[in-house]
């Protein structure tokens, strides 16, 4: 079976939003086809926000499939207290899971105050190993990251603590107005759990994500990158822009 990730390519933003919602839309509708739950990890950053004002304004009447949603945490900083506005966990209640009425019940979040963090890591796990994720929809850092599997991260890591990469401290230093508001230290899922999604997308979106975009498609796979884990990986799209695309293939997919 091959393993590559179909490519699907929008030549605008608008239109980047728009194919994320849809190929967002029929993954969910597949997911539905199983009894239960669909449990989706969602990213924070500023690639997915045009998905989810797209899903508000246009898919929220789905009642059938958002009152199965439950939401996973894919990664959230540590040592903040639960009404933080940092957390990614409030952000994404803020931008999709509230608007959406996906309740409190049906998030699956890391306590980031957790006072033992290993402990933190082992529930996520148990968590992660009961139940599965059905859709994995990701980000990609401009060092190659998912989620914060910061390069070196092995592929069948497990839910752990890290210390952000200098890479990550300065792009999230862009969402909280400077490094010194960028908390340290994260919880992350591993990518033992991300690989073993039902189904997955990647979206990337700008110039600045073309030189990662093109490594990641075409450099030997190996830790160094850990996004390059996903053509080891079944079932991936990966939704890009064409700005993103510009370097990555010569004659891309649509
Ligand atoms: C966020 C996350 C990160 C981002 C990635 C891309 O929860 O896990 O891996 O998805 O850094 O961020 P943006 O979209 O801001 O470029």
């Amino acid at each position: 079976m091959d393993t590559a990730p179909t490519l699907k390519i929008a030549p605008n933003n608008a239109a980047f939003h728009t194919l994320a919602a849809d190929i967002f839309m029929g993954a969910l509708n597949r997911a539905a086809a199983k009894n239960g739950p669909i449990r989706v990890v969602l990213p924070t950053g500023s690639t997915p926000l045009g998905l989810y004002r797209e899903l508000i304004a246009h898919h929220a009447h789905r009642r059938d499939l958002w009152d199965r949603f439950h939401y996973v945490a894919l990664d959230d900083y540590a040592g903040l207290a639960p009404d933080d506005r940092r957390l990614f966990s409030n952000w994404l209640a803020r931008d999709i899971l509230t608007p959406l009425s996906i309740p409190p019940t049906h998030r699956t979040i890391f306590n980031s105050a957790a006072p033992d963090p290993s402990a933190e890591c082992a529930r996520m796990d148990a968590q992660l190993d009961s139940n599965g994720i059905d859709i994995a929809v990701l980000g990609l850092g401009t060092n190659g990251h998912i989620g914060f599997n910061e390069p070196g991260s092995a592929f069948d890591a497990r839910t752990r603590l890290i210390h952000l990469s200098a890479d990550s401290l300065a792009a999230n230093a862009a969402y909280w107005g400077g490094m010194d508001h960028v908390p340290p230290t994260a919880y992350t899922l591993g990518l033992g759990h991300i690989m073993r999604a039902r189904e997955t997308i990647l979206l990337v979106q700008g110039p600045h994500k073309a030189e990662i975009l093109h490594r990641m498609l075409h450099d030997p796979i190996s830790t160094a990158l850990p996004a390059t884990a996903l053509r080891q990986m079944y079932n991936v799209t990966i939704v890009a822009d064409q700005a993103a695309m510009s370097a990555a293939e010569p004659s891309p997919q649509t």
